[in-house]
């Protein structure tokens, strides 16, 4: 059966200051009432799966523990890192935890930070990956991009299979430059990796043993000492920290030979910055996406966060302004991506 493996350790220093180091973006209600984590997790209904697995860092514990209380649901544990190795480490601690319970389950690995408007497609590829992550392929999603980001993996589809509804992965590239992602949007041979996984847990352990054994061994070193609280499960801290600081897409996607790829039309965001949440957020008719207290008056395709505080705005256009009970952002759109300059800047001060 499907055991869906949430990965909620990222900063989103792109989403600054809405997003901090306390309290990060896949902890925020970004479009609606819900957290992007509790967004995931609902979005699992309608899927037989067995109960959720949720791993981040230690510090946001109570954050995660208590949204997931909010949904109400019997969840099956909630791994807490010491300190962030990455994907990799992360998805390995909970292969390694399902083959430890006699369990060598189907691990569905969502990011916690995504938007996925079209349920009923996600469910239909989660469907579709089942019966390959059964036949020991490593399962990826693929998302027809529009642009030659350099944040996303790229996924060359090969041959079709599965009745055209998946592909062999010919090749997975990960982050490439500029010049190398316009080659491959322009050659349409190309999906972006949406960085949501499917695989038995066995295979990703038996994949990472043979192309990272580095961190293989340290995961599994990890693993042995475990101590449960409630609902958390700690590691060895030692042998964790000890852990090289991979991402699955480097440490097994772009190295494994048994890559498949769903294609997926499901209004799929990672919501990667200002610009990209303006563009999945709910408009009025000037392209406005207004959250919290707003006056506008000659106001055009703007996103203002507000929070109890009046934000007004006049005669304007493609900003970004986010207003926080210590902080205010103001970004032309197009340039709201160097934020994360900004939090760089904050944590040398610090
Ligand atoms: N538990 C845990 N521990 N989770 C983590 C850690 C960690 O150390 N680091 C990141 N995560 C979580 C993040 O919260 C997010 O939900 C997910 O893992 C992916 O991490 P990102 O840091 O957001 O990865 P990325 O966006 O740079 O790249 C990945 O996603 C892209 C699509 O959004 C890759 O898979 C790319 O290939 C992909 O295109
Ligand atoms: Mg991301």
């Amino acid at each position: 059966m499907i055991l869906p493996v949430i990965m909620a350790g990222g900063s989103g220093t792109r989403l600054w200051p809405l997003s901090r180091g306390n309290y990060p973006k896949q902890f925020l209600s970004l479009n609606g009432d819900l957290t992007m984590l509790q967004q995931t997790v609902e979005r699992l209904k309608g899927i037989e799966h067995k109960r959720v697995m949720l791993i981040c860092n230690e510090e946001h514990r109570f954050i995660a523990a208590e949204q997931l209380r909010q949904l109400g649901i019997q969840h099956g544990g909630i791994f807490l890192e010491p300190v962030g190795r990455n994907t990799a480490p992360a998805i390995a601690l909970a292969a390694f935890k399902a083959i430890e319970s006699n369990d060598d389950a189907m691990l569905l690995v969502l990011a916690a930070d995504h938007i996925i408007k079209n349920t009923a497609a996600f469910q239909q590829s989660v469907v579709a990956a089942q019966l390959l992550a059964e036949q020991g392929k490593l399962v990826t999603f693929g998302i027809v991009g529009d642009k030659p980001e350099t944040g996303y993996g790229y996924i060359k589809r090969g041959t079709a299979i599965l009745n055209s509804q998946a592909f062999v992965v010919e090749r997975f590239v990960e982050k490439p430059d500029v010049t190398t992602a316009k080659e491959y949007m322009a050659s349409g041979e190309y999906y972006w990796n949406s960085g949501m996984f499917m695989f038995r847990a066995s295979r990703y352990l038996e994949e990472l043993k043979v192309h990272r054994p580095d961190i293989y061994d340290a995961c599994k070193k990890a693993i042995a000492v475990q101590n449960t609280d409630m609902d958390f499960i700690r590691v060895d801290k030692a042998a964790f920290e000890a852990c090289p600081d991979e991402s699955i897409d480097y440490a097994v996607m772009e190295k494994t030979r048994d890559a498949v790829v769903i294609p997926m039309d499901a209004g799929w965001s990672d919501v990667g910055g200002f610009a990209a949440l303006w563009e999945v957020s709910e408009q009025d008719e000037n392209g406005n996406a207004f959250k919290g207290n707003v006056k506008a008056i000659d106001t055009h395709n703007t996103l203002v966060f507000g929070d109890n505080q009046l934000v007004a705005t006049v005669g304007v256009s493609d900003l970004v302004i986010v207003n926080t009970k210590d902080a205010v952002l103001v970004a032309h759109k197009d340039k709201a991506q160097e934020v994360k300059q900004i939090v760089n800047q904050l944590k040398a001060e610090k």
